[in-house]
């Protein structure tokens, strides 16, 4: 078996972490059940990210399309996310975590959204390593607010239309200081990106584990990592090139 390089370690690693319902279906349990598990795994893989070196971690936890399911199980996921943040902030804040998140927070429910704002004060300072929340996201609704404020921006006169290039339209996302990601790993057996960092998405490495999310833990993050490894980036340019002047 290889050995991970720790050289090597994807510095933003996104994750799609889904399957939680089938997992649940498959043990005739209901879809909260297998919630409850994904927040475990979440847990693991928290703790397994940050052993390994990664320094960035983003997880999609809840998309904008997720409010279209049935109100029982909305309501279900959002009391899991403020128990998760209430519960495990001692933890995170103690392994130097720092907590943030991206998404148009401001349709979640009120309680989460102090919990989540006490734990991202709390944390502010930490550098081990970030953990962005992806919550009521949507990558299209990102960039549609990108734009109106770009536009706000040209209308006020602070901004010329001619000086608007990719670097401007990055600095207007969610978390502009947030790199893109190196490594998209999806569970779940699906193979899309379900409206995920769109723009920041165009050179990143996918991986997807055929595995539900409840059943992703640290032996199946090493895997993902062991993959990376071998890939090799080459954003348009050729192997020959990358190494003459890698
Ligand atoms: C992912 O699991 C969790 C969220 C979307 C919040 P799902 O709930 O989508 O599980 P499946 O895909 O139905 O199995
Ligand atoms: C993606 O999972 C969103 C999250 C994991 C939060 P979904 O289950 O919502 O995605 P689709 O509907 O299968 O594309
Ligand atoms: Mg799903």
């Amino acid at each position: 078996m290889s050995k991970l390089d720790p050289e090597k370690i994807p510095r933003h690693v996104a994750i799609i972490p889904d399957g939680n319902g089938r997992w649940a279906e498959l043990r005739n349990l209901p879809r909260d059940e297998g919630h409850l598990k994904g927040v475990q795994a979440v847990r693991e893989v928290v703790r397994a990210a940050s052993e390994l070196g990664v320094r960035l971690l983003t997880l999609y936890a809840f998309s904008q399309e997720n409010w279209d399911r049935p109100r029982d199980e909305v309501r279900a996921l959002m009391r899991l996310l403020k128990r998760y943040l209430r519960n495990d902030g001692d933890e995170l804040h103690e392994n130097g975590i720092r907590v943030a998140a991206i998404g148009r927070l401001e349709r979640l429910d009120a309680g989460v959204r102090r919990e989540l704002e006490r734990l991202m004060r709390r944390t502010e300072a930490n550098d081990q390593m970030q953990v962005t929340f992806a919550l009521s996201y949507s990558g299209r609704t990102e960039l549609v607010d990108a734009v109106r404020q770009i536009v706000r921006e040209v209308e006020s006169g602070c901004l010329d239309p001619e000086a608007i290039d990719e670097k401007c339209v990055a600095s207007h996302l969610y978390l502009p200081e947030l790199p893109d990601p190196d490594l998209l790993i999806r569970t779940g057996y699906e193979h899309r990106i379900s409206n995920f960092l769109l723009w920041q998405l165009a050179y990143t490495e996918l991986y997807l584990a055929d595995v539900l999310w409840p059943d992703f833990g640290k032996q199946q993050l090493v895997d993902a990592f062991l993959a990376y490894q071998q890939r090799e980036r080459r954003f348009g340019r050729t192997s020959e090139q990358l190494r003459r002047e890698p």
